[in-house]
């Protein structure tokens, strides 16, 4: 399923950190960058067009951090998009560090979170960061300085609202002696359901949560399976339905699919015409558990 005039706002909308309403189905920007997340990406003019095509298409909320490139990512953003539309929400975020393709090191020092904030406000052109989210609690700092600096960032106005990355139950409730969380970003989608019980405490506590990889559907994808057969009912591509599925399972899931291609885009956002029956979300709920289940 491809519609020209596709609009992300189909999706629902989401008030991040209770003020800034962005809708549902948002925008990855990992992979407008080279192999192994690093250097410029293989085709500069179409990462360019794929960008500028966001606010057709009613995308309003992009997810973007220092190590995507690393810098790659936030400049392109800002060579496409700046000034930036009125409703544009971008979220970045610290904490890794990179020293090569495919390698991340969480760095969590408040000194070098604060220099990262900066570098950020500098390469995205903006004198406040919407959402800035940590991207990992590094684990030889204590949680409590990072969830400090943290704090301090938004009491010197640096940064609106903050999140976290790959957490649990526990470190949510830890950080939010600190600050309110906005959001909690973990990897999810149909058939990686390790995070369900920080989903259920997210949608119970009205947190957004930002599902990563949120396309992957896995063996359930193949020609024949329970997904293809769904996605033929609805005349669409399986990885729409899992995306379908996965902005069906909480109200407040903000989806970030990624992607270089503007073709990929117009896909991935038509999945907010999509509305999938109770049904068809509950059997493709227990498809998903089971092939996670066989996985492991
Ligand atoms: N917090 C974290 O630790 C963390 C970790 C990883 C990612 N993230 C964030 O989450 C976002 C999404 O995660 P992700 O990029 O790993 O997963 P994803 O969005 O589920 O999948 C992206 C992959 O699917 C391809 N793709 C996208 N749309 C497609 C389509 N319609 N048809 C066919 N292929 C398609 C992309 O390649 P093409 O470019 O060829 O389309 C890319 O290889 C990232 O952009 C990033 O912002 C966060």
């Amino acid at each position: 399923m491809t519609h020209s005039s596709s609009d992300a706002s189909r999706s629902g909308t989401l008030r991040i950190g209770g003020d800034l309403a962005v809708h549902r189905l948002g925008f990855g920007a990992m992979r407008i960058t080279g192999p192994g997340i690093w250097g410029p990406p293989a085709d500069h003019d179409e990462a360019i067009r794929t960008l500028k095509h966001l606010p057709d298409l009613g995308v309003n909320f992009i997810d973007t951090a220092d190590s995507y490139g690393p810098d790659v990512s936030e400049w392109l953003i800002k060579e496409a998009l700046h000034p930036y539309p009125k409703d544009l929400m971008i979220a970045t975020k610290a904490g890794l560090t990179r020293s090569g393709p495919d390698i991340w090191k969480p760095v969590g020092r408040p000194e070098y979170l604060l220099q990262q904030v900066h570098k950020s406000l500098r390469n995205l052109g903006v004198e406040q960061i919407d959402l800035w989210q940590l991207h990992r609690i590094d684990p030889r700092v204590p949680a409590n300085e990072q969830f400090d600096a943290v704090r301090s960032f938004i009491d010197q106005g640096l940064i609106r609202h903050a999140g976290l990355s790959e957490v649990s139950v526990e470190d949510i409730k830890a950080a939010s002696k600190f600050f309110d969380v906005a959001t909690v970003q973990n990897r999810y989608n149909l058939v990686d359901r390790s995070s369900e019980d920080v989903l259920n405490y997210c949608t119970a506590q009205n947190i957004g949560f930002i599902p990563w990889f949120p396309l992957a559907a896995g063996d359930l994808a193949r020609p024949g399976s329970i997904l293809d057969t769904v996605a033929g009912k609805y005349g669409a591509h399986p990885s729409q339905i899992a995306l379908a599925w996965v902005l069906k399972r909480s109200p407040v899931m903000l989806p970030i699919p990624g992607t270089s291609k503007v073709a990929h885009l117009e896909q991935n956002v038509a999945t907010a015409d999509i509305t999938l029956s109770e049904e068809d979300f509950a059997v493709l709920d227990a498809e998903g558990r089971k092939a996670l289940q066989a996985a492991s």
